[in-house]
């Protein structure tokens, strides 16, 4: 088990730190503290080169302005606030939007636009980094000073653990996530032959501005069902057919906790990663996150290459009795914990 670190560029006159974890097999997690983001999981094949199994961007420049989420943690509250208001306990509160009248993704000083302070741990059979940072009621709007932290964990058994922890001094909202994409075969060149599988029956239903309306829709027979392992491929076509919609942005309910949420596998290169999730939601979205600054030519001939699986708490659940609690209280310490499982299959 073995912990590296380098730095490898900086933002307001800090650096910004970039954490390898390796275990015993050359699995490798490796993460950085700006975002406190995940940009490598890499397992070695046959030859024992690396390959990283989640999308990853070469220069930390791309991490800070790029809108896709690459690898960001994402907090207080992934997905969208209606308005960017709520109440808790019949105080109500605004946090400014920043995606038309709406927040997303814990608006423009979440989270994801902060560097993170880092400590280290490894015991014999795990190796771990964790980010922490308090981020004020001035620096994000939200309610309340949270003292947030992320956890990445690496075991022997290929097993990456990401623990969120929060605990503020008023009443806020907490529902983090790691906007982590993956894509698992060796080149990287999209997704479409991946199968994926969703522990799900039902999935939201949004209106225009990808706002939850507040139903739940039933999979069977659709598009979104996922109940047996489906190919991107045959799942977009499908989704083009009911819908006429070219990708997938889409939260699912999760039907078994004990179940994984969402398993992943890349037939051609042998993996799989399965994920488990202690909440009761995880958004799926298909991407080209590459795509920036590239012509629209180039991006009608390059498919999706990747899938954020995004483990969470339902999409605006403070609007929508039945979607989970994201309520944090006043001075309670919360955790919520995602797994990532990776296997080679033969
Ligand atoms: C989520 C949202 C998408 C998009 C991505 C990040 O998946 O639902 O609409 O904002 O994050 O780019």
């Amino acid at each position: 088990m073995k912990i590296s670190k380098a730095v490898i560029g900086s933002i307001a006159d800090e650096p910004i730190m970039q954490y390898t974890l390796e275990n015993d097999h050359q699995v490798q997690v490796v993460c950085m503290s700006y975002a406190a983001t995940w940009q490598g999981f890499m397992v070695p094949d046959q030859d024992d080169k690396l390959h990283n199994m989640i999308l990853q961007f070469d220069d930390v420049n791309s991490y800070l302005t790029n809108p896709f989420h690459v690898g960001h943690t994402i907090g207080r509250v992934g997905g969208r606030i209606k308005n960017g208001c709520f109440t808790i306990n019949n105080v109500k509160y605004h946090v400014s939007a920043n995606e038309g009248p709406n927040l997303i993704h814990g608006g423009d000083h979440g989270f994801s636009s902060w560097n993170w302070q880092a400590a280290t741990e490894s015991s014999h059979d795990a190796v771990k980094v964790t980010f922490s940072r308090k981020i004020t009621t001035q620096d994000d709007g939200f309610p309340g000073d949270i003292e947030a932290k992320i956890s990445y964990i690496l075991d022997n058994q290929d097993k990456v653990t990401i623990q969120f922890y929060g605990q503020s001094n008023a009443d806020t909202l907490f529902n983090p996530m790691t906007h982590v994409y993956f894509n698992l075969s060796n080149d990287q060149e999209t997704i479409m032959n991946h199968e994926l599988q969703i522990n799900s029956r039902q999935h939201v239903e949004t209106d225009g501005q990808k706002l939850p309306t507040g139903r739940l829709l039933e999979n069977h027979e659709t598009a979104f069902d996922f109940s047996k392992p489906v190919t991107l491929q045959s799942a977009l076509a499908q989704l083009q057919r009911e819908s006429g919609k070219t990708q997938f942005d889409d939260a699912f309910k999760l039907a078994d906790r004990e179940q994984p949420a969402v398993v992943i596998r890349d037939r051609s290169d042998h993996r799989q990663i399965s994920v488990y999730s202690d909440r009761n939601g995880v958004v799926m979205f298909t991407a080209n996150p590459d795509v920036i600054g590239k012509s629209k030519e180039w991006e009608a001939s390059h498919p999706y290459n990747g899938v954020a699986i995004e483990a969470q708490t339902l999409p605006d659940a403070i609007h929508h009795p039945g979607f989970g609690d994201i309520v944090l209280s006043a001075n309670q310490a919360e955790v919520y914990t995602v797994q990532y499982h990776y296997e080679e299959i033969r």
